[in-house]
């Protein structure tokens, strides 16, 4: 039995990669990039696959019993709204190719990255798994509709759909952590877009930590919250930055965005009860250490 991890290449992919091939998985990686993936290359546990998750070839890769851990994506909501074609055929038709594959080879279970952009922008808080999934966004849009394909195929194809949070950590340069960083290193004010919005901000060692729980988990069938269970405001985030890199620079307030959620903060009572995950990194630390590690 081996882990095929799809979108290996990218910001979570290696993150988990690391981790998998530290707990002594067998690990194949899959992605139309592959430079990031080098770094693995001695290990003789992991092999790696330059292919696009739409080839009909992709399931030729799968053997009985393997798991799949599903993360290539068009991943974020610009490069979607600037070619939503092509983030339908990506995210919506290639995970259909995936779980296809799955069915076909008798794959164990599929482990998918979904989002909290599928919620609905007035979700209450904190928001449960069961909330309305209405996505104000076209990226959002294709995660639910890809959730949903996984769903049908479930009583053939055991699934965990992880729903995770405002990712950062070490790789990820944009994004509100990712870009304060940028700018406060290249000794630019940060951008902070309105500041009083709140986030679910969760370290991509968490993320990782989750994944794994979501690929042993008998409790299959399932969406999961991923994050910390913890509000945190965007102009608190710009703060921990500009402490993390020790500058003296202010954050330049610009007006908000329509597409960011007010408040957004996850229930993550089911991650914790069912899953066994705990996160590990509150937001000042994890970007301590992000700011350490890079
Ligand atoms: N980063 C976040 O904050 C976040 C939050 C919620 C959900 N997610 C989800 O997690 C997953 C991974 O996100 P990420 O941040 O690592 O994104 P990323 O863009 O860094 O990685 C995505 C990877 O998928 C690969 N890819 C794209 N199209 C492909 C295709 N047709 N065939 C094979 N590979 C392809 C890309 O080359 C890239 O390496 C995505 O599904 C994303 O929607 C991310």
């Amino acid at each position: 039995m081996k882990m095929i991890v799809t979108g290996a290449n990218g910001f979570i992919g290696t993150h988990t990669i690391e981790g998998l091939l530290e707990k002594g998985y067998n690990v194949e990686a899959v992605d139309v990039r592959t430079e990031r993936l080098k770094q693995f290359s001695d290990n003789e546990r992991f092999t790696v696959h330059e292919m696009d998750i739409l080839d009909k070839d992709f399931k030729s890769l799968i053997e009985m019993g393997d798991k799949v851990l599903h993360l290539a994506a068009i991943a974020r909501f610009e490069t979607a709204e600037d070619n939503p074609q092509r983030a339908v055929r990506v995210n919506v038709e290639g995970t259909l190719n995936v779980i296809q594959a799955c069915l076909e080879r008798k794959a164990q279970r599929l482990v998918y990255s979904s989002t909290g952009s599928v919620y609905s922008l007035g979700a209450s808080v904190p928001i449960r798994e069961d909330a309305p999934r209405e996505p104000s966004s076209l990226y959002g849009l294709t995660k639910k509709m890809a959730e949903d394909w996984i769903m049908f195929y479930g009583s053939q194809l055991p699934y965990v759909i992880l729903r995770y949070g405002y990712i950062y950590g070490k790789g990820k340069d944009w994004g509100a952590v990712g870009a304060f960083l940028k700018r406060l290193s290249n000794n630019q004010q940060p951008v902070v877009f309105g500041g009083d919005q709140t986030n679910d901000f969760v370290y991509v060692k968490d993320v990782v930590k989750a994944n794994l729980l979501a690929l042993e988990t008998v409790y299959t069938n399932q969406a999961y919250n991923i994050g910390t269970a913890r509000a945190t405001s965007i102009r608190d985030v710009c703060e921990y930055c500009i402490k993390a890199m020790k500058s003296d620079l202010k954050m330049k307030i610009e007006p908000a965005r329509s597409f960011d959620y007010a408040i957004f903060v996850y229930d993550i009572s089911r991650a914790r009860t069912l899953l066994r995950f705990e996160p590990e990194w509150n937001v000042l630390n994890g970007i301590a250490n992000m700011v350490k590690e890079s």
